[in-house]
């Protein structure tokens, strides 16, 4: 006899500067998943924060075609523990479609932050990915850096500015940090809001463009070396794929770079030797531990010309189509997209540890 498919709610998009990411991502996601395995309930949130279930296919997605698909009706997750899906609109009535587990196939704010995932734990509805607080947590490069330096792992030396000191002219802090200096919101992604300034005429610039995106930025010394990127899957039992290792030509990995690979090329697997592949390894999955992270998340580091391995960011939903760096660095290690996707799934179901601080 068949086993009963499981009823997968994918959400995609999000009032997020990410949008665009998410809809390519989510596409691959899609595309990848084994209809015999489940019955997927394709949920769409457009920039603006609307709800809608949506019946196309994931072309529409990609093209940014979903939300005028006529069959597209509103739609929100319901956050009471007794009905856990999905209501929607049809014509003038609610009907209620369960749910599962959920694959929030999101990027940035309002959706890898920790919002959403406090609404999941709160509806007590299994989903993909780190918790409320480990996604808050790693949202924030202030607050991550905090932790992961506490943990006894090298950051780079860096301030944080709020808009109000900021605002009251307090410059002490920026004086003694060199150039050049990145200029972070301290909850982005995939680039936007970063500024590398050479000078004080560009950190000036690059400051405003920064509280443009947040009320907190992170000002920080460039490292010298090459990005590597660890791909950490599971709970309690956790594993490593392939690292990778971006390599720029000047400049830095911005949004441009990311999507197109113009200048910058990534090598995977990295190019640095057996025992530095090792130690960035036992480093990434410290900080995956200290950061209370679960499901899966990508941990990028900067190994610098001395050696010595720094804490970048922990993206805890990272960029997921079928060239994105996370699925190739899985697939590198032996874990195919739909493999890897029916495992987050298993992991989601089966294998949710609390997501404790493991250093706190
Ligand atoms: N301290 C640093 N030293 C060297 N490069 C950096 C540093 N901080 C940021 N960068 C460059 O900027 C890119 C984006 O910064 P990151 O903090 O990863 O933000 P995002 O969350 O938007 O990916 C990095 O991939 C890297 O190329
Ligand atoms: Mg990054």
């Amino acid at each position: 006899m068949m086993n009963k498919k499981i009823a997968l709610g994918v959400l995609f998009g999000g009032a997020s500067t990410e949008y665009a990411v998410s809809l390519s991502s989510a596409a691959a996601v899609i595309k990848h998943l084994d209809r015999s395995k489940y019955d997927l309930i394709l949920i769409g949130i457009t920039r603006d924060g609307r709800w809608f279930r949506y019946f196309g296919d994931e072309e529409g997605i990609r093209e940014d075609r979903w939300h005028s698909n006529p069959g597209c009706i509103p739609a929100f997750l319901s956050p009471d523990r007794s009905m856990k899906g999905l209501f929607e609109l049809a014509g003038t009535e609610y009907r209620f479609t369960p749910i599962d587990v959920v694959f929030p196939v999101l990027h940035g704010k309002n959706g890898e932050d920790g919002t959403l995932q406090g609404l999941l734990e709160l509806a007590d509805l299994p989903f993909v990915g780190c918790g409320s607080l480990s996604s808050a947590i790693c949202m924030d490069k202030a607050i991550a850096k905090t932790l992961v330096e506490a943990a006894g792992i090298s950051v780079p030396p860096a301030v944080v500015l709020t808009a109000a000191q900021w605002a009251n002219g307090d410059r002490a802090s920026l004086e003694h940090l060199p150039f050049p200096v990145y200029v972070k919101p301290a909850r982005s992604g995939s680039s936007i809001g970063i500024t590398k300034a050479h000078d004080p005429t560009e950190l000036k610039a690059g400051i405003d463009v920064a509280f443009q995106h947040d009320d907190k930025i992170v000002l920080e010394t460039h490292i010298d070396g090459v990005e590597i990127g660890c791909a950490v899957l599971g709970g309690t039992n956790l594993i490593v794929g392939e690292l990778d290792e971006i390599e720029l030509q000047g400049g830095f990995f911005d949004y441009e770079e990311k999507y197109t690979l113009h200048t910058s090329s990534i090598h995977l697997p990295a190019r640095i030797g057996n025992t530095k592949e090792e130690e960035a390894r036992e480093t990434a999955l410290r900080i995956y531990r200290t950061l209370g992270c679960r499901g899966f998340a990508r941990v990028d580091l900067f190994l610098s010309h001395d050696g010595t391995l720094y804490f970048n960011e922990v993206n805890t939903i990272p960029g997921f189509t079928a060239a994105s760096r996370y699925p190739n660095m899985m697939r590198a290690a032996g874990l195919e997209f739909p493999d890897l996707l029916d495992r987050l799934v298993s992991e989601a179901l089966n294998d949710r540890p609390d997501g404790h601080l493991t250093t706190l």
